[in-house]
């Protein structure tokens, strides 16, 4: 093995076209990103207030290899110094992953270098990674909470990882964005709550005027670390309908919701930590971009435990990209967990192993 080891990440499960190279060493995990690109839908899905899988696959045909190109460039590094390419197989939209394993696979052949597969989820954990994780205490309790999953994981020392809960039916991201939707504040939601919710907490904290909106915590005493948020959903709609004002009052109901999805989600943190004894508790996926999540979490864990570490990735590995990618691939490369260049198939349904 030589000493630098450098992985090309590409990512295409949902709507981003991403390609990253990271760069690592033989002898320790630090994790440098020479170059994260993102070629972005958003502003195509926006109009249609979410993602339309067709559109999406056109998109990523159309960008996937000048992506792929840019990122080599923007590395400073040549093709042939490529250790590895890492790819995301699953889970996702089936017509978006294709074109990620199908890219990958066709470089893999052509430039005959090893093929690596990543599951989507693993891939926002070792987000987390990025930089210098290399002293993490075991074991650790990692949230997942994206637009497709809510998952609450354990890790061991060799990383391996155990699903102790997940959503029965939407995700905290969905959540968010189905909620978006029904206030009529477009595609994506998480960002755009997480805006109206900061202004109105500025104003209760100036004491104006505060509308207290009544939203359940499905599952928050049930003791397990399974989550449910399609109730919570079903209960803004009654909310907004008994609300002839609702309108003018988006602010209220941004905070209440977006309150109501946090209280869940750190109350079960808090619940799995403490049957899994948690050294360490990592939050990962694109609603961990949420800044009062974060600082929700952290100051919880800290009333709670006296000894646990909270991290969380930096803001540009968060929502979808192609670095976390690369990142889990260079564990793997250092493994030699290689997978067969012609057999690699996208899985929309791909488990954690
Ligand atoms: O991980 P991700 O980029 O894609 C999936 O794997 O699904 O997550 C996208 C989700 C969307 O539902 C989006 O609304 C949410 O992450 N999101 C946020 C924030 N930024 C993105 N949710 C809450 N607060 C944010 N700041
Ligand atoms: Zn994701």
């Amino acid at each position: 093995m030589k000493d630098n080891i450098y992985i090309l990440g590409i990512e295409s499960s949902c709507d981003e076209t991403a390609a990253s190279i990271v760069k690592t060493n033989k002898d320790n995990n630090k994790l440098e990103v020479l170059s994260n690109i993102i070629s972005s839908q958003i502003e195509i899905h926006k109009k249609h207030g979410g993602v339309v899988p067709e559109v999406a696959a056109r998109e990523h045909v159309l960008n996937i290899l000048p992506t792929i190109e840019t990122a080599i460039k923007k590395s400073g590094i040549k093709k042939e110094d490529i250790s590895a390419i890492s790819v995301t197989s699953g889970p996702g939209l089936i017509t978006s992953l294709i074109s990620g394993v199908e890219t990958a696979k066709s470089l893999s052949i052509a430039w005959d270098m090893p093929l690596i597969s990543v599951n989507h989820i693993e891939a926002h954990i070792y987000a987390n990674f990025i930089n210098d994780l290399t002293n993490i205490n075991y074991p650790a309790v990692i949230l997942t909470v994206s637009g497709g999953h809510t998952t609450l994981l354990k890790m061991n020392k060799s990383k391996k990882i155990l699903i102790l809960g997940e959503t029965r039916d939407d995700a905290a991201g969905e959540a968010y964005d189905k909620g978006a939707k029904m206030l009529g504040l477009g595609y994506p939601g998480g960002p755009i709550i997480s805006k109206y919710a900061n202004e109105y907490e500025k104003n209760i904290e100036n004491k104006k005027k505060h509308l207290s909106i009544n939203l359940p915590r499905p599952m928050i005493n049930s003791n397990n670390c399974d989550f449910s948020f399609s109730g919570l959903k079903t209960a803004l709609l009654y909310e907004i309908k008994k609300d002839k004002n609702w309108k003018n009052n988006i602010p209220a109901y941004a905070y209440s919701y977006q309150k109501a999805i946090i209280d869940t989600l750190v109350s079960k943190t808090i619940y799995a930590s403490k049957i899994s004894k948690a050294k360490t508790v990592m939050l990962s996926g694109g609603v961990s971009a949420n800044k009062e999540l974060r600082k929700e979490l952290k100051n919880k864990l800290e009333e709670r435990f006296s000894n646990i570490e909270f991290i969380c990735p930096e803001l540009p590995y968060t929502t979808d990209n192609a670095a976390m990618v690369a990142a889990a691939g260079c564990f793997k490369y250092k493994n030699k967990q290689f997978i067969n260049n012609k057999k690699l198939k996208a899985d929309p349904n791909l488990q954690l192993k």
